[in-house]
C-alpha cells in the first residue's frame, strides 16, 4: 500500500455520467489487476474507492460514475491539480492458467477488466470479453482495437453464457455475479474469480465496515477481496 500525491493529467467526460481521470506520480508502484485506489477529495471526510482501469509508468487510469457529491467534486478537477490517493488496495486477480479465459463485466465493473485483459495478453493468453451495459449510451470500450482481444457487447451478459471457456473473471453488480455462478456450472473448481462491490470506509481492512460472510467465515471485501473465488463465496 502506498499513500502519495498524484497530479491529474486528464479528467474527461466519456458518457452522460461516466468520467475518466488520469493521475501521475513517478514513484507510484505497479498495482495488481483488480486492485483499487482510495481518493481523498477536498471537503469530503471519506475517501472514494475506485477500481483501477489501467496503469502505465506511474500513471493510473480510473473510470468513475458521477453519483454523489464526492464524485461530482472529482469531475470538477482540472489537469495540474493534485489529489492524495491510497494505492495498492485489495487482493487483486490471480492469473489462472487457461486456454480460453472469459472476462465478464457489467457497467462500471467493465473498466477493471481492461487492465486484466492487458495482463492476460502479456501472459500469452487470448481472452474474450463479454461486456454488458444497461443503456446504449453507457457503452465503453466498443473499439476492439483498443483491447487487442475479442469483445462481445450485450445487454445481459449471463444470457447464453458460452460453455467452452475454461476460466472466468467477472466484475459487476451482485445479481450479475450470481447469475454467472449459476450459469457456468461446467467450470472446473478453482477457475472462477468474481470481484465484489461493497460500501467501504477505511479501504484497508481496519474498520470492518465491508465484511461479508464466506465459506471460510467473515472476510473484508476491501482487504481479503474484492476478488473472491467461487469456492469462497457464500450467497445469501
Ligand atoms: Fe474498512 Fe473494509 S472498509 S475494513
Amino acid at each position: 500500500m502506498q499513500i502519495l500525491n498524484f497530479t491529474i493529467t486528464e479528467n474527461t467526460q466519456l458518457t452522460r455520467d461516466i468520467w475518466r481521470v488520469r493521475l501521475h506520480n513517478p514513484q507510484a508502484e505497479r498495482p495488481k489487476t483488480g486492485q483499487f485506489v482510495n481518493l481523498q477529495i477536498d471537503g469530503h471526510y471519506l475517501r472514494r474507492p475506485i477500481s483501477i482501469c489501467d496503469w502505465e509508468d506511474g500513471t493510473y487510469t480510473l473510470i468513475y460514475r458521477v453519483v454523489g457529491q464526492g464524485t461530482t467534486a472529482l469531475a470538477q478537477l482540472q489537469p495540474g491539480q493534485v489529489i492524495n490517493m491510497l494505492t495498492g488496495l485489495g487482493n487483486g486477480f490471480t492469473i489462472m492458467p487457461a486456454q480460453r479465459p472469459l472476462l465478464i463485466g457489467g457497467g462500471v465493473g467493465v473498466p477493471p477488466l481492461y487492465y486484466l485483459a492487458k495482463e492476460l495478453v502479456k501472459a500469452g493468453q487470448r481472452p474474450t470479453m463479454l461486456l454488458g451495459f444497461a443503456r446504449e449510451e453507457d457503452v465503453l470500450f466498443q473499439d476492439e482495437k483498443e483491447w487487442d482481444v475479442k469483445v462481445v457487447i450485450g445487454g445481459y451478459v449471463t444470457d447464453g453464457l458460452p460453455a467452452h471457456y475454461d476460466a472466468i473473471y467477472a466484475c459487476g453488480p451482485e445479481p450479475m455475479l450470481r447469475g454467472i455462478d449459476r450459469t457456468a456450472k461446467a467450470l472446473a473448481p478453482g477457475h472462477m474469480q468474481l470481484s465484489f462491490e461493497a460500501r467501504m470506509a477505511c479501504g484497508f481492512g481496519a474498520c470492518m465496515a465491508c465484511t461479508c460472510r464466506t465459506q471460510q467465515g467473515y472476510k473484508r471485501i476491501c482487504k481479503d477481496g474484492p476478488i473472491l473465488t467461487r469456492e469462497e463465496i457464500q450467497w445469501t
